[in-house]
C-alpha cells in the first residue's frame, strides 16, 4: 500500500519524499506543479492534479490502494494571504474538505498535515509549547488552524487520526545536494541572503530593528528541512503502531535575530553581503521560538541539523549549485 503525499513536489514535500524513499516506502505524490518542480522529486509516481476538484481526487482514491497521506499542498505566503484571503481558504481549506472526504469514503484513516507556527500568533510565551493559545493573525495561520480543528472534529465522527506537526522556520536544502528551496517570487529570510551573496540582489532588507529583541531585529527558530522530513515519517511510524491522533511542535528551541541569520551567512559564503534596514513587514510576531520536548519525547525525534552554520550551509550548497533553483536541471 501505498503514502499519498500531496504537495510533494514543493519544498518540504520532496525533502519528505526523499526520507520516505530512502525507508523504501511507496510513495505516490500528488501536485499540481503550480508551486512544486517535478525536477525535485527524487523517487515515487507522480499523480498531476489539483485537490480543488472533488471528482479527481475521488478518483484518486479509488484508482490507488492508498495507506495514509501526508498533507502538503496549500499556499504558503503570510503577505499574500492578508491580501486574497479567500484564495487562501479556497486552496488550504476547501482542497482538505475535499482530500478529507475522499478520505473518509475510501476507509483511509491515517494523515500527517503541515501546519505552522502561525497558528499561535503573537505567542504568549517563549518558547511556544502546543498547549499555548492558538490566535492567527494572518488568514495563512487561520486557514491551516481551521483545517485542525477539521481533523479533530473528523477524529471524533469519524475515526481520521492525524498527527498535525507545527513547523517553525523550514530552512536548509538536503545533504545529497540535489533538491533545495525554490520558490518563485522567494520571500524566505535565508534564500534572499543567499541571493545576495549570488550577486543576484543587491541587498537583503532587514524589516525593522525596533523590535523588542536583543537586537532589535526579528527573532526565529530555524529547523532543517530534513529534519522536518524525518518527523514526518516518525509520525506516519506513531499512527501506524498507535493509531492515535496528536499534535507538535517542530523547531530547535533556539532563536536567531535576523541580523545574526546575515552574520551567518556572511561566515559561511564569505561574502560581504550588503544589509539595510527598512521598514517593518506588516504581521511579523517579535519572537518565534518553539519547544520541541514534545516531539522528541514521544516520536523520539532528533534533529541532525540543530545548528544555523550547517542548515546555512546545505542551503548555500544548493543555492551556489542551482543559482535559478530547478530551472537549472530542466
Ligand atoms: N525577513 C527580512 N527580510 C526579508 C525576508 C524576511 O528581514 O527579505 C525577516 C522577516 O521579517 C522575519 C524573518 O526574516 O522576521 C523570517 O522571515 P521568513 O519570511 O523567512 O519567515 P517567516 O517567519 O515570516 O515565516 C515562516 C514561514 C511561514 C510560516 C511562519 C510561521 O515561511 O510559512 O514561518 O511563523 F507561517
Amino acid at each position: 500500500m501505498a503514502v499519498l503525499v500531496t504537495g510533494g513536489a514543493g519544498y518540504i514535500g520532496s525533502h519528505t519524499v526523499a526520507e520516505l524513499i530512502e525507508r523504501n516506502e511507496e510513495v505516490i505524490v500528488l501536485d499540481n506543479l503550480e508551486k512544486g518542480h517535478k525536477e525535485a522529486l527524487l523517487g515515487g509516481k507522480l499523480i498531476q492534479g489539483d485537490l480543488r476538484d472533488k471528482d479527481f481526487v475521488k478518483e484518486v482514491f479509488l484508482k490507488n490502494d492508498i495507506e495514509a497521506v501526508i498533507h502538503f499542498a496549500a499556499y504558503i505566503e503570510v503577505g499574500e494571504s492578508v491580501a486574497n484571503p479567500l484564495k487562501y481558504y479556497n486552496n488550504n481549506v476547501v482542497s482538505t474538505l475535499n482530500l478529507l472526504t475522499a478520505m473518509k469514503d475510501a476507509g483511509v484513516h491515517k494523515i500527517v498535515f503541515s501546519s505552522t507556527a502561525a497558528t499561535y500568533g503573537e505567542p504568549e510565551n517563549t518558547p511556544i509549547l502546543e498547549t499555548d493559545k492558538t490566535f492567527p493573525t494572518n488568514p495563512y495561520g487561520e486557514t491551516k488552524l481551521t483545517v485542525e480543528k477539521a481533523l479533530k472534529w473528523s477524529d471524533g465522527a469519524y475515526g481520521l487520526k492525524h498527527v498535525i506537526l507545527r513547523y517553525f522556520n523550514a530552512s536548509g536544502a538536503h545533504e545529497g545536494g540535489k533538491i533545495g528551496e525554490d520558490h518563485d517570487p522567494e520571500s524566505h529570510l535565508i534564500p534572499i541572503i543567499l541571493q545576495v551573496a549570488l550577486g543576484k540582489r543587491d541587498e537583503i532588507k532587514m524589516f525593522g530593528d525596533d523590535y523588542n529583541t536583543p537586537d532589535g531585529t526579528c527573532v526565529r527558530d530555524y529547523i532543517h528541512v530534513s529534519d522536518l522530513a524525518q518527523a514526518h515519517v516518525l509520525a506516519l511510524d506513531k499512527l501506524r503502531r498507535e493509531n492515535e491522533s496528536s499534535i507538535y511542535n517542530l523547531g530547535n528551541g533556539k532563536g536567531f535575530s535576523v541580523k545574526e541569520v546575515v552574520d551567518v551567512v556572511r561566515q559561511i559564503t564569505g561574502k560581504p553581503i550588503k544589509a539595510v534596514v527598512a521598514p517593518r513587514r506588516p504581521g511579523d510576531p517579535a519572537t518565534l521560538v518553539a519547544s520541541s520536548e514534545k516531539v522528541k519525547k514521544e516520536m523520539n525525534w532528533r534533529p541532525k541539523y540543530g545548528g544555523l552554520a550547517k542548515i546555512v550551509e546545505t542551503a548555500w550548497n544548493w543555492h551556489k549549485n542551482h543559482p535559478n533553483g530547478y530551472n537549472d536541471l530542466v
